[in-house]
């Protein structure tokens, strides 16, 4: 069985992303200092995962521990690392943290790789580094604009890092993931997002108002210039991202080229408004959701969403769920934690 190291593990997308390793075949080894996760999150996805996780509890910046659990993991197939921060309001707030933390973090895995002679990577980036696009749908080849967050330019800075890497003729063969908007949880309610206090994105702060945690919804501006007036994002089923980092690691595992850095999007390739997603969330819970149109956020791109014709082609990957799957297994996940992690 095949160990694939994933930093950052024991988070949202992490653990989505263990369950769906193991799913495939793979032995998850999960790394993570759980800084902004939850370990009781971790022991539900090896339920699902039908075997027990490793786990490593260590930051991605100690380069020496990351050494030695490489070398004591031995035969390592290839490492997906999310490990990050990944608040944009927070990092405009805390930008030195942002860049120590992401920054060194990605430099820290990158040395103990080539220590240990892993040439495998896929790293979790973020349609963020597009900044506000001029045209959309966005491809890979779409214009990187000046980022809106310092969360935003750590991405950028990363890719910048991996693509000089590579063009050092390091042995290192990567791929780069945009994210679009990851949302929706595992449809058994068994894990799930879990913001740390006040919810900064849409999908959660929609979940918790309709549970009667947050009096109501505001929507950031109304006054966009798209077909209802609220910005419009891609909103990309959790499960269908996972299934995106098994077909990265498959199609590394195929191609027998020289070092590289392959970027696809993530995304189902259609654009939903804020109103869209606030009238599917109501049509699958049947509840009607209380929200206010509120002034816009600064930072916010007005339309972002993916043309995803090279993950198609390339991996072989296709989202197959839609924002309604999506809304209804987040709403699944909300109640079930109302009743108790
Ligand atoms: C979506 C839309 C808001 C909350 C960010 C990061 C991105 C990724 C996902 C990490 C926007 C509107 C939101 C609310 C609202 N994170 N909204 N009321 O900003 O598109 O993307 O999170 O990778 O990198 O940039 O996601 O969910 O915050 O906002 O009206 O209470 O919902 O204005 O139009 P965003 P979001």
């Amino acid at each position: 069985m095949q160990k694939v190291l994933v930093t950052g593990g024991g988070g949202y997308i992490g653990s989505h992303i263990c369950v769906e390793l193991a799913a495939h075949g793979f032995l998850p080894v999960v790394v993570d200092n759980f800084c902004a996760s939850d370990r009781r999150i971790l022991e539900r996805a090896q339920r699902l995962a039908g075997r027990a996780l490793v786990v490593h509890e260590l930051d991605c910046r100690d380069t020496t521990r990351l050494r030695e659990v490489l070398q004591r993991e031995g035969d390592i197939f290839g490492v997906i690392h999310l490990a990050a921060h990944k608040s944009v309001g927070v990092s405009v707030q805390q930008p030195r943290e942002y860049y120590d933390n992401n920054i060194g973090s990605l430099l820290s895995l990158l040395a103990a790789m080539e220590g240990a002679s892993i040439e495998r990577l896929v790293f979790s980036s973020s349609c963020t580094v597009y900044g506000q696009p001029k045209q959309v749908p966005v491809t890979e080849q779409s214009p990187i604009e000046r980022a809106e967050s310092p969360y935003g330019r750590t991405k950028q800075i990363c890719e910048a890092i991996l693509n000089d890497v590579v063009a050092s003729g390091a042995g290192l063969r990567g791929v780069t993931l945009r994210y679009f908007n990851p949302v929706g949880a595992h449809p058994s309610g068994l894990i799930g997002e879990l913001p740390l206090g006040r919810p900064e994105t849409l999908v959660p702060y929609i979940t918790q108002t309709a549970a009667g945690l947050r009096d109501e919804l505001t929507v950031f501006g109304s006054d966009y210039p798209t077909r209802d007036g609220t910005c419009v994002r891609d909103y990309l089923h959790i499960l269908d991202l996972a299934s995106a980092h098994v077909a990265a690691l498959e199609w590394l595992g195929r191609s027998s080229g020289g070092p590289c850095n392959e970027v696809f999007n993530l995304g189902t390739g259609a654009g939903v408004s804020v109103l869209e997603a606030i009238t599917a969330f109501e049509a699958v819970s049947g509840v009607r959701l209380r929200y206010r149109l509120g002034p816009r956020r600064p930072g916010d791109a007005v339309e972002v969403y993916a043309n995803v014709d090279k993950a198609r082609q390339q991996l072989g990957w296709v989202a197959r769920l839609g924002v309604h799957d999506a809304l209804r297994d987040a709403w699944r996940w909300q109640q079930a934690i109302g009743r108790g992690l």
